[in-house]
């Protein structure tokens, strides 16, 4: 009701390259599947919350033949509480667009994770012409000369200025969902200018956090002719003016319905337990990852291998679960890390295995919302260690599902989400010892610390949920398109 009222009428579309139902061809008929993506989780319920059409890149086996140039169906399956529309890409526009510019090149430029990006010129050309793809789409579905246009990601960094070319007086709410580097980290990429440039056809800018904002105006200051006003957070450029502010993104908060439907917490212990044969009498851990570089997993089993070393009554009682849905599979970077992983969870198991117990369990596949939950309520602790984060979501899921106010959270200090969650063991995932601590002082935490920490941690997720997030950004809209109408008048 919130986002109505701020939307009150207006037209909204979603631009962002990953749908979110993916539907799959199988012997048995269509399946849809919900992709491992945080940004999905967040902005998905806002849509169905206020309805529009959310254009993206189709990713399904299903459809594929029966594609127009107006693709467009109603979602969430049954419920048609929206539209999707699909933009079904080549092979080679995918290669250079996705796996390329933006994955080879924008993802380690932003994350800055000791990866070097990769920037061809091959991949720059795909890149500008998807953006105009899904731009011109986006122009298309318009039905007023002003819709509310909410861009997603790096994906989309040039679109902006496109849109804005075509329809001047529309609203366009760009989220970046990843962190965005300093100006020296940023500098490296040859087409700086240009992303900038495409960027600043927002009339808002979102960011998680305050530090990226702030960063992002001092790459504009560094690189373009812009007129900047620190006090309003506002750039000025092309004789108009964006909106740079942080926005931290959330989860939606389950219903008390749903909730109330959940398993127990000693029911998905037993099934957990039981599937993977482990014993009951256990702590057990888990990470819930995209296995991509940027998270930290190799780490994390760096320090779960130091606490059976330094603390070895865990032998044989710490069991850590890391699911891992792959990504992005097509870039060898992703393999290797993948292969990487493996060895080193083979390792570890060689070191502590004992008959009947094995201490890294991975789970090298993509697990629905469900399996997920399942896992989180089973777990004593949830490990997150991203190396970079925007936000990160897994970690105010992991707190969402539990309502029995146990379960610890440890979270990596350089993702967003610790700026908020600040009742999580946090750790620097660099640092193997503190990391190996901050996983006995999780083992070993009396349930009335548990119980404390985690309560005061759901009420933070409650309150700052993902409705919150859209709310804001949308009332700042509000705001700003109130104003420029009183000053159309006045002119
Ligand atoms: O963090 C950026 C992001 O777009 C997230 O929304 C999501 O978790 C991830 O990247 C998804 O990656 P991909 O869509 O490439 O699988």
């Amino acid at each position: 009701a919130l986002l109505n009222t701020h939307i009150s009428g207006d037209q909204v579309i979603v631009v962002s390259n990953r749908e979110p139902y993916i539907h799959e061809r199988t012997a048995d008929g269509v399946i849809v599947k919900r992709p491992a993506s945080g940004l999905v989780t967040a902005v998905e319920p806002v849509m169905r919350a206020c309805s529009g059409t959310w254009v993206a890149h189709g990713s399904g086996s299903a459809d594929r033949d029966v594609v127009d140039a107006h693709d467009r169906l109603p979602v969430p399956p049954g419920q048609d509480d929206y539209w999707l529309r699909r933009i079904w890409l080549t092979a080679e526009e995918e290669q250079g667009y996705y796996y390329g510019f933006a994955n080879e090149g924008m993802w380690p430029l932003c994350h800055v994770a000791h990866v070097r990006p990769v920037f061809r010129e091959s991949d720059w050309e795909a890149y500008k012409a998807v953006n105009q793809r899904f731009a011109d789409a986006v122009v298309a579905e318009a039905r007023s000369e002003d819709p509310l246009v909410l861009v997603q990601d790096y994906h989309f960094a040039l679109l902006p200025a496109m849109v804005r070319e075509k329809l001047p007086q529309a609203t366009i709410l760009t989220f970046w969902h990843i962190p965005w580097p300093n100006p020296e980290s940023f500098g490296i990429c040859p087409w700086r200018k240009e992303i900038l440039d495409g960027m600043l056809g927002s009339t808002i800018l979102g960011f998680h956090t305050r530090y990226h904002c702030k960063n992002f105006i001092e790459t504009v200051d560094r690189y373009l002719e812009a007129r900047i006003e620190h006090e309003h957070s506002t750039i000025a450029f092309r004789e108009k003016e964006t909106l740079v502010e942080s926005y931290p993104i959330s989860i939606e908060w389950p219903q008390e319905e749903a909730m109330r439907n959940w398993p127990s917490v000693e029911a998905c212990r037993q099934r957990v337990t039981e599937r993977l044969g482990l014993p009951q009498d256990l702590c057990l851990a888990v990470g819930v990852d995209r296995f991509d570089y940027t998270k930290g997993i190799l780490e994390r089993l760096n320090a779960v291998e130091r606490l059976l070393e330094k603390w070895p009554q865990w032998i044989g009682r710490f069991v850590f679960v890391q699911v891992a849905a792959p990504t992005r599979s097509a870039l060898e970077e992703y393999r290797s890390f993948q292969e990487r992983i493996e060895r080193v969870t083979a390792r570890i198991n060689e070191r502590f295995s004992r008959p009947g117990y094995q201490p890294v369990h991975l789970l090298a596949a993509h697990h629905e919302p469900d399996a997920v939950n399942e896992l989180f309520r089973a777990a004593d602790m949830c490990v997150v260690t991203s190396l970079h984060d925007g936000m990160n979501l897994v970690s105010k899921e992991f707190v969402a599902a539990r309502d029995d106010l146990q379960g610890v959270l440890i979270l990596s200090r350089f993702a967003g989400a610790a700026r908020e969650l600040a009742e999580a063991l946090i750790v620097n995932p660099y640092h193997v010892e503190e990391t190996a601590d901050a996983l006995h002082r999780a083992a070993s935490m009396p349930a009335a610390e548990q119980r404390e920490r985690m309560a005061s941690l759901r009420s933070t997720v409650r309150e700052s949920n993902v409705f919150r997030w859209a709310g804001r950004m949308l009332l700042d809209a509000g705001r700003w398109r109130l104003r420029a109408r009183i000053e159309a008048r006045v002119r």
